[in-house]
């Protein structure tokens, strides 16, 4: 199997940095024209230096295509001129990859409502919109691929990171639909959890953890699930060497049936509700409810 991307139109936000510059110069390397989409700016989105333009040199530089956009996954505007102005360019937008992102981490009593709302915009609001901007696009072309950027924290939870999991389980939330109302146009919508050395977990993970954890190791996955051969609503994790899928379960449950729908029988059965022998993974809401249902 060779994953290729040639013909291929990427964008790719926040890729001025760590992973979606590793992303940004392995698509191009392999073929495709990149926009590298970066507004620049610290890592809590303060105002700072923007390197899109630097990695659109680097690609250039080394043989590839890609012009550089400055404008904020929260700006609909600016991000509809953007994928406007690549049609313009290309003729297609193939590949989106949802990766720009910043932190606000504090433990939720010192959390304002304000850092809350912040992390929602630039990772969920900001995803929804870029994702809307491509999506008649894709439509037409009747061919897309779209990668959407979770994390650990939003699968299993952190300490100090409360707005930050809610954005980003939102994510995984938004991949669920929307690959079911893309297939029928052969897009397809996929999820990465990364795990990487960047600017962003610098201070978070020991020297010798992040040491092995190179944004090239997150590479590989990203890119399968925006190739051609990609799954449809996959959520992978990848760094280090390690690639795991993460899944939304559901246990076989109790069902109560006619007997009395009290909370002290949910207290003293949560153990069996709990257990996880014959739990499954419903495809869509309807096989959640049909196994529910089923049962009933
Ligand atoms: P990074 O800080 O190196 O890169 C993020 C980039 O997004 C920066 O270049 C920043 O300027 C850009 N950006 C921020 N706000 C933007 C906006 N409104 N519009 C356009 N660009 C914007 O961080 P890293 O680690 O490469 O993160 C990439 C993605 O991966 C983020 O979504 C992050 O939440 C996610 N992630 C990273 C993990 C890691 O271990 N590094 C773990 C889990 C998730």
């Amino acid at each position: 199997m060779t994953i290729g991307f040639e013909g291929r139109v990427a964008v790719v936000t926040g890729a001025g940095n760590g992973l979606g510059r590793a992303y940004a110069l392995e698509l191009a390397r392999r073929g495709a024209k990149v926009v590298v989409n970066d507004l620049g700016g610290a890592r809590d989105g303060s105002a700072g230096q923007n390197n899109a333009e630097i990695v659109v040199d680097e690609i250039r530089n080394a043989g590839g295509e890609a012009i550089f956009n400055t404008g904020s996954v929260t700006d609909e505007e600016a991000m509809n001129a953007m994928i406007a102005e690549t049609r313009a360019m290309w003729g297609r937008v193939d590949i989106l990859i949802n990766n720009a992102g910043i932190l606000r981490d504090k433990s939720f009593a010192k959390m304002t409502i304000a850092d809350f709302r912040q992390i929602v915009d630039v990772h969920l609001m900001g995803a929804a919109i870029c994702t809307k901007a491509v999506w008649d696009l894709m439509r037409e072309q009747n061919y897309g691929r779209i990668l959407m950027t979770t994390s650990a924290t939003g699968l299993y939870g952190n300490f100090g990171q409360a707005n930050y999991g809610a954005a980003k389980l939102g994510l995984v939330g938004f991949m669920n639909s929307l690959g079911i109302e893309g297939q029928k146009s052969n897009i397809h919508v996929n999820t990465i959890a990364p795990a990487a050395a960047t600017r962003m977990t610098e201070d978070i993970l020991p020297p010798e953890v992040l040491a092995k954890l190179g944004p090239e190791t997150v590479v590989p996955a990203a890119l399968y699930l925006v190739s051609e051969d990609a799954p449809n609503r996959a959520t992978i994790a990848a760094g280090g060497g390690g690639f795991e899928r993460a899944h939304i379960t559901l246990t076989r449950g109790i069902i109560v049936g006619d007997g009395e729908l009290t909370p002290e029988i949910v207290g003293e059965r949560f153990e069996t509700i709990s257990s996880r022998d014959g739990e499954i993974v419903p495809d869509n809401v309807g096989a959640q409810s049909a196994m529910v249902f089923g049962q009933i």
